[in-house]
């Protein structure tokens, strides 16, 4: 239908579309429904400009990660700023050498900050579909994003119509731009499953300059089965989940769930659906991963709302197979409104995030190691951790072999403060730090989350440090991250056969009766 209207071009011919200095804005959250074909072309023309002695870097803006499209063009040297967040080696590296600025942005704000301006123009929108209708209709594929502000605000429009996807995708989204303040209106949203928008984005065709023919899969590889670490992690929270509906602190309905990406979330939601404690339940999330799909069939999850469907091709293969069951219990939706704090904190969303390190207090760091290098950035977890009814933050007690403890006196980059963390856990155990003060925080920390060989060093700290309301010393506070700067390790004296043996016995595998109670 649009072939009459649009030219369809190559993707080699898109990107001569696209000059250098320009700012453009390409679909994806997580590789899902991320542009493929015009990013790879980008590359390929940086490339060959590079060769010839010519400039050639863009500005890049997305949903959120992307998976290869930030992996080509970092190898090509093709970006010169990024937004809002990434988890690409390459681009990694040259953030962290301060080749590419990177703006680490929560999720919901970045339709608003495109809507002002607050990033400049946005020269191009290179946007993921499955259709494109004559009068402007154009229907995302597997995640949304921010593409719906992207084609509103962008001066010009390449489609890359991805026949790979489901024609049936529309019946899941929901998309809606919100008026700029002060015009806003409460978004009725009061169950995840409730739809408010549009199941396509109204584009203005004039602005439509291309289109790219695509059938390239998200390219999602499956998740690796939970390890020791992360299972521990998964029933620790799950005991807690269950105490706190035993106690009435958590509806005997349940409340929504978030998780956020990774291996410790999917062992989590796992181990949730596994047992018959937990009744059937809803999430209000950003990411629908892997272990949900069959949580979803066995019925012990009713319905998601989410930004992006971020399962392996297999898993979305049968999602697209199985249509009529699935359809009707996801939504996706703009990362505005999956991530939308007064809905989060209407609906009572329980909140479980992942940190790289945690300290006394219970801030979390889950951006930058060592408060220099960037891993991710900060992605949706501050948008659900601030406003969540419960927020709970996993990590493993330690990182490289024991020569890291996450949880440390003062952490060297604070995204999540001790405001908004009400519940810390690692596989040794569950800090509820709901209603204490700093020293009990402090002390519930180490007691239960800390690996046995650093509790004596924490506890030491604690008890040598200045009195205040919050014991600190800053001439100590990070003394376990210099150690680690000079020496490789935090604690330079730690024997890493009897740290192993430590670990062994504090993290033994699950008892018959502990299995029984996940089960
Ligand atoms: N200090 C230094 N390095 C650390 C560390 C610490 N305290 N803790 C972990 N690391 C290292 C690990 O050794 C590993 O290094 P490697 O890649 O060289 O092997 C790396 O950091 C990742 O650790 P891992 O335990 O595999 O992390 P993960 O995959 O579970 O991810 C976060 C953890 C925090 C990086 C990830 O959850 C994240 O980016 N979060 C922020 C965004 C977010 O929460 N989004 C979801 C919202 S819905």
């Amino acid at each position: 239908m649009y072939r009459q209207q649009i030219p369809v071009v190559t993707a080699e011919e898109a990107a001569e579309m696209i000059q250098h200095g320009q700012t453009v804005a390409f679909s994806g959250f997580t590789p899902a429904g991320a542009a493929k074909a015009v990013p790879k072309a980008l590359a390929k023309k940086a490339k060959q400009m590079h060769d010839r002695g010519e400039p050639f870097q863009i500005r890049v803006l997305t949903g959120a990660s992307t998976g290869k499209l930030d992996d080509i063009l970092a190898e090509a040297n093709a970006i010169s700023w990024r937004a809002p967040y990434q988890s690409s080696r390459p681009l990694r590296a040259q953030i962290n050498a301060q080749k590419v600025q990177f703006a680490d942005l929560h999720l919901s704000h970045l339709p608003q900050m495109v809507l002002f301006g607050f990033f400049g123009e946005i020269d191009v929108a290179v946007i993921e579909a499955s259709e494109l209708t004559p009068d402007g209709r154009l229907y995302l594929t597997s995640s949304i994003g921010a593409s719906p502000t992207f084609l509103q605000y962008a001066d010009k429009i390449i489609v890359e119509l991805n026949h790979y996807h489901s024609p049936r995708l529309y019946e899941m989204a929901d998309i809606t731009i919100l008026p700029p303040p002060p015009h806003r209106s409460p978004i009725p949203i009061y169950h995840p499953l409730d739809k408010v928008g549009l199941p396509f984005v109204q584009v203005d065709m004039k602005k439509v300059v291309a289109v790219v023919e695509n059938n390239e899969p998200d390219g999602i590889a499956p998740l690796e089965e939970p390890d020791r670490v992360s299972q521990r992690i998964a029933d620790h929270v799950l005991k807690f989940l269950c105490a706190e509906r035993r106690a009435g602190r958590i509806p005997r309905e349940f409340l929504p769930l978030q998780a956020g990406v990774g291996n410790i979330a999917n062992a989590v939601m796992a181990c949730l659906g596994e047992n018959p404690d937990i009744p059937q339940f809803t999430m209000y999330s950003e990411v629908f991963q892997d272990s949900l799909v069959e949580l979803m069939e066995r019925g012990k999850l009713i319905g998601a709302s989410t930004c992006s469907l971020t399962v392996s091709d297999e898993n979305l293969q049968h999602i697209y197979h199985n249509m009529d069951f699935f359809a009707p219990r996801i939504v996706l939706r703009p990362q505005e409104i999956s991530n939308n704090p007064g809905v989060i904190r209407r609906l009572g969303v329980i909140a479980m995030n992942t940190a790289l390190e945690v300290d006394l207090s219970g801030h979390a760091n889950s951006t930058h190691v060592l408060g220099t290098n960037l891993m991710n950035g900060i992605g949706g977890s501050g948008d659900f951790t601030r406003n969540a009814y419960l927020s709970i933050f996993m990590t493993p007690s330690t990182a490289r072999g024991g020569r890291i403890s996450s949880i440390v006196p003062m952490v060297t980059h604070a995204d999540h403060n001790e405001h908004s963390v009400h519940v810390v856990v690692t596989e040794h155990g569950l800090a509820d730090l709901r209603g204490l003060g700093p020293a009990e925080r402090a002390r519930r920390i180490i007691d239960h989350c800390a690996h046995p060989a650093y509790r004596d060093y924490l506890r030491h700290y604690l008890k040598t440090a200045p009195l205040g309301h919050i014991s600190q010393n800053l001439e100590k506070c990070f003394e376990l991250h210099n150690n680690l700067i000079k020496t490789g390790m935090m604690l330079p004296d730690l024997d890493l056969r009897v740290f192993q043996e430590t670990t062994e016995r504090a993290t033994p595998a699950p008892t018959r009766e502990e299995e029984r109670m996940v089960k």
